[in-house]
């Protein structure tokens, strides 16, 4: 059922460039969502497991040495220095955010929303505060409580594989519909490798035993999870490390 807050902010918006939207109506902390608790509770929600995990050379072995790569493919992708307003969708451990800090235009407003406080608490802790840029809200990305067309830029890293796929296409589709149209919208992700890739049965193995939704990533373009209905263009798409990774932008028309 869609909650009050959302149905109550989904409306048309009119944001002027760089104007942040209200997130104030939604002062309930969400609900930590069953599949994370089940399957990741071990990352993410446990105050320990997050501490042992923000760890850059943890996130690095992860993602098989591609981590600052992966990093400098989402900054690239957005104007230097960042203009207008940003959401990231989901935290993300390592130096991502504080990179994007650091990319922040003056004007530039830049909001980041997990569904654990405990992520925001960890990230809040690496950034250069105070920063009147940048704002941070526990909510669910399956429901936004933000109106319609309010970011210039949004930003997706490594979520949609940690979703079931019902999740991914809610949280997706919600990504689109906060992006204003003509906005970008970059996600970083896993992508099926190359079939002679030497750690294709390695990064299988990893899936198998810990990531149960991620193997979607190699059936599909992340595209097939978008809503029928959704009008973009793909900007480009780039692979990295023998296509094992993907950064997908997108513009909304
Ligand atoms: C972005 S993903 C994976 C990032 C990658 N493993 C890393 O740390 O670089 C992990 C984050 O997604 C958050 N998350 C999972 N489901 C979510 C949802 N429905 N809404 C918002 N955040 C969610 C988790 O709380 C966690 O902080």
């Amino acid at each position: 059922m869609e909650s009050q807050a959302h149905s109550e902010n989904q409306r048309q918006g009119s944001l002027a460039a760089g104007e942040a939207p209200d997130f104030c109506s939604s002062p309930a902390l969400p609900e930590t969502p069953d599949y994370l608790r089940k399957t990741y509770w071990w990352a993410y929600e446990h105050p320990l497991a997050v501490r042992f995990w923000d760890r850059g050379f943890l996130i690095n072995f992860i993602l098989l040495g591609n981590y600052t790569r992966l990093v400098d493919a989402v900054l690239e992708a957005f104007p230097r220095p960042l203009t207008g307003s940003l959401l990231q969708i989901s935290n993300a451990y390592g130096q991502l955010v504080p990179r994007i800090q650091q990319q922040l235009d003056e004007s530039a407003r830049f909001d980041l929303i997990d569904v654990l406080p405990v992520q925001l608490e960890k990230t809040r802790r690496k950034l250069k505060l105070p920063d009147e840029r940048i704002r941070m809200f526990p909510c669910d990305a399956t429901d936004l409580p933000c109106p319609d067309n309010s970011y210039d830029h949004v930003l997706m890293f490594f979520l949609p594989h940690e979703l079931p796929e019902d999740k991914r296409r809610q949280a997706l589709s919600e990504a689109l519909r906060v992006l204003k149209p003509g906005g970008r919208l970059v996600l970083v992700e896993f992508h099926r490798p190359r079939t002679l890739h030497p750690l294709r049965w390695w990064q299988r193995l990893v899936f198998g035993l810990f990531e149960p939704y991620a193997m979607d990533m190699w059936r599909y373009p992340l595209t097939h999870y978008f809503p029928e209905t959704a009008r973009y263009q793909v900007i480009s798409q780039t692979t990295y490390f023998g296509e094992l990774y993907q950064r997908l932008v997108i513009t909304k028309t």
